[in-house]
């Protein structure tokens, strides 16, 4: 790519975290997803850290402002009022100020703090101090309220804590989920998106049944441990929440609060012990786990390769591993795509059942190096910048085609892009 085409692109991605900017939080894309959103906003901090270091910790600050009593941060803070999007708060049900949703999302917050906090641009340690605080609440409410028995797993109540909603993961759990009661809703995100895109009604009848089942009980923590109809260790959630923690220990220590840092070394500790009832021999990956059942789901996602994020990989299951990411790549043109292409269920555009998403390109190839595997981790970071380049900035992307999926304008990919995937200076042509 040439100095003028990067210039340009970079230009293009600022100016839509500028035009998703509502004032302190950042929405996904304008429509679809109108609010503020859990991981997205997290990671947008990192696009925000490239050209405004304040305005990225205001980001992350105004997500952990909307901070639950129990130490849970919210998927969705319902700042404004939309009528364009469902389910809204009166669904939800959460009696909060702001209103809110009742369920969490993968928790990057730390990983991104970590990441501000050692940017060039001369840190506010006092910023970090009070995030370290809020941060360490969020993961022990992680540990006491999806993992009571301390197992070192912990689960999700409802695939849109996984953030990959309708991952094939969740068909076999999802498949108790008892959706008499539903009743009538009209569904507003088939009005933005092309319906072959988004998730399908089954889905979605079951996505609602688990948000009523939440708000019945109050989203009470104990209830919803004991009898949540779905119950799952995501292998993605697992991976994120482990690196996070260690990222929080290190941030920890680097502000002066070392028994936070002690509690986050422990629970990464702890997790790290868990993580092994993920491994598959049989797949040879790391996959999720029906805790209800104790059957692991049946194939690999791109959650699986999140493993290398989380820590290190023991040498003999990363070659494993990386032989089985050569393979999926023999079948696609783009890596990584979100589910296993040579799996008869891979569908090249419909979401988290096959299409290239850029932030978890991110989050794998960060994992990739820290493993020593670079040039693997490279070919993800010029395939995700082929996408975007050739393509613009949607919410996901054909593995096949590079055809974009979902909402365009998209903050986390624009966020990518000036973040990670953007040429560096010996890439230019
Ligand atoms: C949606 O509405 O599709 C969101 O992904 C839920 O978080």
């Amino acid at each position: 790519m040439d100095q003028k085409s990067k210039e340009a692109l970079d230009e293009s991605a600022r100016t839509i975290l500028k035009q998703n900017d509502r004032g302190g939080y950042t929405i996904p894309t304008k429509d679809l997803y109108p609010f503020q959103w859990n991981w997205d906003s997290s990671l947008v901090a990192l696009g925000l850290s490239t050209f405004d270091l304040d305005r990225a910790w205001t980001e992350l600050e105004t997500l952990l402002s909307a901070q639950w009593d129990n130490g849970m941060v919210p998927h969705i803070v319902f700042w404004k009022d939309d009528e364009g999007y469902f389910p809204g708060p009166g669904e939800w049900g959460a009696q909060r100020t702001p209103p809110t949703s009742g369920i969490t999302q993968p928790p990057v917050a730390a990983t991104v703090a970590r990441r501000l906090f050692a940017h060039p641009g001369n840190p506010d340690a006092r910023r970090a101090v009070r995030l370290v605080e809020t941060l360490d609440r969020w993961h022990q409410w992680f540990a006491d309220a999806r993992d009571p028995n301390g197992t070192g797993l912990v689960a999700i109540i409802h695939p849109w804590e996984s953030g990959r909603d309708n991952l094939p993961d969740w068909d076999v759990p999802l498949s108790i989920v008892d959706t008499s009661g539903v009743g009538e809703y009209r569904r507003r995100d088939t009005e933005h998106v092309d319906a072959s895109q988004r998730p399908q009604k089954a889905d979605y009848d079951r996505y609602m049944a688990l948000v009523q089942f939440g708000r019945d009980n109050a989203w009470d923590t104990d209830v919803i441990a004991h009898h949540s109809p779905f119950w799952v260790a995501d292998v993605g959630m697992n991976a994120i929440l482990r690196r996070a923690e260690t990222d929080l220990a290190w941030l920890a220590d680097a502000v002066g609060k070392p028994l936070i840092a002690a509690r986050a070394t422990a629970r990464a500790r702890q997790l790290e012990k868990g993580f092994e009832r993920l491994w598959s021999e049989k797949l040879g990956g790391y996959v999720s786990l029906d805790l209800k059942t104790n059957q692991q789901a049946s194939d690999l996602s791109a959650g699986s390769w999140l493993a290398f994020y989380a820590g290190s990989v023991h040498p003999a299951r990363a070659e494993q591993m990386m032989q089985l990411l050569a393979k999926w790549q023999e079948k696609v043109r783009y890596s990584v795509p979100s589910f296993d292409p040579t799996n008869p269920l891979f569908d090249d555009i419909r979401y988290w059942r096959g299409p290239v998403w850029a932030i978890i390109n991110w989050m794998i190839s960060e994992g990739l190096t820290r493993n020593g595997y670079v040039q693997a981790a490279d070919r993800i970071r010029t395939d995700t910048r082929a996408l975007i380049a050739d393509t613009g900035f949607f919410e996901y992307f054909s593995p096949l085609t590079a055809q974009g999926g979902g909402g365009d304008f998209f903050s986390w990919t624009a966020s990518m892009w000036l973040s990670w995937a953007t040429p560096l200076p010996d890439e230019i042509a």
